[in-house]
């Protein structure tokens, strides 16, 4: 009797900070992209997953209580369970192709037509589930989903007008290249996302060793990326040039993020966690609008109540039905 309200509790607290996350991000985001200096996005990437890494031996050394039989733990779990590791494997790759080819598509897109396009990956998500995972969804859900997807373009769209139509007028030319890059990404975490629900749900390896094996085989898998992409760079000017604390917050909150994506896909499902997202965009836009320090603020318009009622909808529907 007693378990259903606090899973439901459980679920929404760490629903409620992964919005927060997202919210958060999107607004050190924006902030990071005022700066003079640039960062490299792949030492982002790879300094988000030694966070990780380190925030999953920390918890395993917390369960394990003593630190002799902690190490041994965590060398068990990297080094003494291939087949373990080789099915975290593959979630592990398409994070890391995810995670790079969203900076580069972000590079070829304005930030609206990028937010539209990446909702796509709900509708990526929900195939994946489907096709591996399989189970029936009901209408009721898929109709959810429709009206997630359609409420995010409102809400978008809504952002077109007053100072950023400007930004999406310059398009880049470049932007197929953008949004092929944003296509892949949407396969890639819907892909992900249902592997990682699945090895997240069977309870053959805690989820602090799971995050530990995602986070050491992604780290592996950028080290090679830096190598191979970023290297002249950094030995000109240095692995943390354009380090600010802003993007220091970004890395941390990045990794915050990966790590409540995990504790989300194991307690609930990746559908509710793709609820997060939309609902971190429709508080930006909020915020955006309110803080905004220029004379001009945009007035909410009626592009942005409807999307944002749609969202809410969607999310009601979403939740109480089955
Ligand atoms: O929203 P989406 O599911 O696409 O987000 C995936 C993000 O979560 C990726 O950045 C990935 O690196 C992170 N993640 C993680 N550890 C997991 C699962 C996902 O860091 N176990």
């Amino acid at each position: 009797m007693g378990a259903a309200p606090s899973k439901q509790l459980l679920s929404g607290g760490l629903f409620g900070l992964y919005v927060g996350v997202n919210l958060s991000n999107l607004l050190l985001a924006a902030a990071s992209q005022r700066q003079q200096t640039k960062y490299i996005n792949s030492t982002a990437v790879a300094l988000s997953e030694v966070i990780k890494g380190i925030t999953s031996v920390m918890s395993i050394a917390a369960t394990e209580k003593n630190l002799k039989t902690a190490a041994a733990v965590v060398l068990q779990t990297l080094l003494k369970d291939p087949v373990e590791l080789a099915k975290v494997a593959i979630p592990a790759t398409l994070y890391t192709i995810q995670n790079n080819v969203i900076y580069a598509a972000l590079s070829h897109l304005d930030a609206v037509t990028f937010q539209i396009t990446y909702q796509l990956k709900i509708v990526a998500s929900l195939i994946s589930t489907r096709l591996l995972l399989g189970g029936r969804v009901s209408r009721a859900r898929w109709a959810s989903i429709v009206l997630l997807t359609a409420g995010v373009i409102l809400v978008q769209l809504s952002m077109l007008n007053g100072s950023d139509a400007q930004d999406s007028s310059e398009w880049s030319k470049n932007h197929l290249v953008g949004l092929l890059g944003v296509l892949l990404a949407c396969g890639c975490s819907g892909l992900a996302g249902a592997v990682m629900e699945a090895l997240l749900k069977s309870k053959e390896v805690p989820i602090s060793k799971r995050n530990l094996q995602v986070a050491a085989v992604s780290l592996l898998l950028q080290a090679v990326h830096i190598v191979t992409n970023d290297f002249s760079k950094i030995a000109a000017d240095g692995f943390f040039q354009g380090y600010t604390p802003v993007v220091w917050s970004m890395v941390v909150l990045d990794s915050v993020g990966g790590l409540l994506v995990s504790f989300l896909l194991k307690y609930t499902t990746s559908a509710l966690k793709n609820f997060g997202a939309p609902i971190g965009i429709i508080a930006n836009c909020l915020v955006s609008r309110y803080v905004n320090a220029k004379a001009e603020r945009k007035p909410v318009n009626r592009k942005f109540v409807a999307g944002t009622s749609l969202v809410l909808l969607a999310l009601g529907m979403y939740t109480t039905s089955s």
